[in-house]
């Protein structure tokens, strides 16, 4: 079923006791001022996740931001998609940019990651975006399609209407350039519609796609009006409780 959702996105940043205080102080504002179906949900670093989940209380939900595409093993420093689970969490972002970037993780390595978070009852939060010099190129459509292809479209039909996806291109994460309401609402119709391509017409209706880079509470409203934008992932704005909930609230 196609949700609302906006999820914040920690990254590397909140030490316990840091976390610990801004998400209480997150519950507490979305629990007296939320109104609506929308789901909050943080993903933090695997420190805070079971104490978060707990202070969660059922009123903002709790993500990871990664898990190792194994089940357990000798993979020194991993966290498998089975230990967050055991913590309470729900969701887990799987693909950002970043890793991909970074830690140069494939559409292939992602696709296995992905089944294993849904073999482990986990969401997937996944993520595919171009680059700069794709939207500039003008290439763009063919890179999703192809992180589509090789990262969820590879499950069945089942699976993949567990899946949410997040549009977040890369050129507008951390820069404060957010893609316009049209640019945003021209690739989240285009990814629906490569969804009713391969699933059809219901599981594209019902698949939930939210929008990532440089979405704050002047413009979270006017993207959440777009017939195809489903929600938030959200980075530096979710490390501030008062813009986190006021994006919640966008809703109209
Ligand atoms: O995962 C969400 C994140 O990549 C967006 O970051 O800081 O542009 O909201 P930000």
């Amino acid at each position: 079923m196609r949700k609302k959702i906006v999820a914040g996105n920690w990254k590397m940043n909140m030490d316990f006791s840091e976390g610990i205080s801004l998400f209480s102080e997150i519950v507490n504002m979305v629990r007296d001022e939320k109104k609506g179906d929308q789901i909050a949900v943080i993903c933090a670093p695997y420190i805070h996740i079971n104490s978060l989940t707990q202070l969660g209380a059922g009123v903002v939900k709790i993500g990871a931001q990664n898990c190792h595409q194994n089940e357990s093993g000798a993979f020194t420093g991993e966290i498998s998609a089975k230990m967050v689970k055991s913590t309470g969490c729900e969701y887990v972002i799987i693909g950002h940019s970043e890793r991909r970037q970074y830690f140069a993780e494939t559409d292939e390595l992602l696709a296995a990651k992905t089944v294993i978070a849904l073999q482990n009852n986990l969401t997937p939060l996944f993520c595919i975006g171009e680059t700069l010099d794709e939207r500039n190129n003008g290439s763009y459509y063919q890179v999703l399609e192809k992180q589509l292809e090789n990262g969820v479209f590879t499950l069945n039909a089942e699976d993949f209407a567990k899946v949410v996806l997040a549009y977040e291109p890369v050129w507008a994460i951390g820069t404060g350039l957010t893609a316009s309401p049209e640019q945003a609402q021209d690739i989240h119709a285009f990814i629906r519609a490569k969804v009713e391509a391969k699933y059809g017409v219901n599981i594209a209706d019902d698949t939930t796609i939210l929008y990532g880079g440089s979405c704050n509470p002047k413009n979270a409203a006017e993207l959440f009006a777009q017939n195809d934008i489903d929600g938030g992932l959200i980075g530096g704005a979710s490390l501030k409780s008062r813009d986190f909930v006021d994006i919640v609230k966008a809703f109209n």
